[in-house]
């Protein structure tokens, strides 16, 4: 049982995000004690509130790059708003915390558009990024202090503005004796390195290329909708390898690139799916099997090129829904016999509610002026303090 003196000194603060997926607004709660570097963080409760089906697709269509009005962005910011602050409302009531008790809110929001690669506009070299989920909207809903927009100030220092999860790895699964590798298998996968004693600058973290994105973009496409994703990778299990398949999509330019690189659905979208794997019949399973095999061989080949030949590894921990996918755990594992596979969760972060928790962490750095981002990992010219807070 902690001492009283030291439980008052936690803070409470809930982290907010939905990925590149689309599927579900997470929402977790997480008890913040210490500072900087040796913070101690645990967690307390977790609530995942799946996008409404019109919500999603009208996401879907923002983010495959469809016209659309800037109505329609609008008012998706506020509604997104509205159910993002539903999932922290939701998260505190799970917890039976009252919301205006929390001492942040970090909101991620709902990426719908990322260009980390630097374009010529009007004579100027210019990188974007735009989350949705009105920020004001969740203050004013729960009466607390919210963070959002993380990936701004990192691109205005000239970074990709992704990823920021790696400063959250490193400060949860750092290890003195150890090289640990976290693996996040989102509908992006993406890696972080922490070698064994290493202080926050030795950290590499990148994207490898696709998480579940091409596997949902199949499921949805063959199940006309109905489904969104393979439970547990079993239908891909009982597919069959299609090889020429696989090496065209292998010879894709991302998974050539050095880091520092970031992929989203603009790399592994609907164009992705059509040209690597749409271009010629075959049957569900076996391009469901064979998109299984393109996330686990470029998470494997990734962590083998860029790691590696930098000593051993001690162990590669997992997040993301992806883990649930045990058919890619399994050909991630035997791709990778001399590393143990460990899930998140034997850590105290459920693998599940990891990258949730992150922005709760990244909210509460912004919070005492701690910067949020690792230059040697997106790029940026110098370390920030990320987000902007709306005071409630
Ligand atoms: N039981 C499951 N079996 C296989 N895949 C799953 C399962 N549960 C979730 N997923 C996958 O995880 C994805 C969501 O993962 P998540 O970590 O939330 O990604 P993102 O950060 O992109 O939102 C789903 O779209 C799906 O592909
Ligand atoms: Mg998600």
């Amino acid at each position: 049982m902690m001492p009283d003196h030291a439980r008052r000194k936690q803070r409470l603060a809930v982290g907010l995000m939905s990925g590149t997926s689309l599927d579900a607004v997470d929402a977790a709660l997480v008890a913040i004690s210490g500072a900087g570097d040796k913070i101690r963080v645990c967690r307390v409760a977790f609530v995942t509130m799946p996008y409404p089906a019109a919500v999603r697709r009208r996401l879907l269509s923002v983010a495959r790059g469809e016209p659309v009005a800037a109505g329609e962005i609008s008012q998706l910011n506020f509604l997104l708003g509205a159910l993002f602050a539903d999932a922290a409302i939701a998260v505190c009531r799970r917890a039976q915390v009252k919301p205006e008790k929390l001492f942040v809110v970090g909101s991620h929001g709902q990426t719908i558009y990322h260009q980390g690669v630097t374009t010529t506009e009007s004579g100027r070299r210019i990188c974007s990024t735009l989350q949705i989920a009105e920020p004001a909207v969740i203050a004013e809903r729960t009466r607390a202090p919210v963070v959002a927009d993380f990936r701004a100030a990192d691109l205005a220092a000239d970074g990709q503005g992704a990823p920021l999860v790696p400063l959250v790895d490193y400060l949860l699964l750092r290890d003195p004796r150890e090289s640990v590798v976290a693996l996040n298998l989102g509908g992006i996968a993406n890696v972080t390195v922490i070698p064994a004693d290493a202080s926050a600058g030795d950290v590499i973290g990148f994207d490898t290329g696709p998480g579940n994105m091409v596997m949902d973009g199949l499921v949805r496409r063959f199940t006309h909708g109905r489904r969104s994703y393979d439970p547990g990778g079993s239908w891909a299990s009982r597919g069959k390898l299609l090889e020429d398949v696989l090496s065209k999509a292998l010879s894709f330019p991302f998974f050539r690139l050095r880091p520092p690189k970031t992929a989203g659905r603009e790399q592994f979208g609907d164009a992705f799916l059509q040209k690597y794997f749409l271009s010629r019949p075959a049957t569900f399973h076996d391009l469901l099997c064979t998109a299984n095999e393109l996330t686990a061989r470029t998470v494997v080949d990734a962590i083998r090129r860029r790691v590696r030949s930098k000593g051993s590894i001690g162990r590669i921990v997992v997040s993301g829904g992806g883990a649930r996918n045990r058919y890619l755990i399994d050909r991630i594992a035997s791709l990778s016999p001399e590393t143990p596979l460990k899930l998140s969760d034997e850590f105290g972060f459920p693998s599940q509610e990891k990258e949730a928790i992150a922005f709760a962490i990244l909210a509460d750095r912004t919070m005492h002026g701690l910067s949020g981002n690792l230059p040697r990992v997106t790029g940026a010219r110098r370390s920030v303090v990320l987000g902007k807070v709306v005071r409630s």
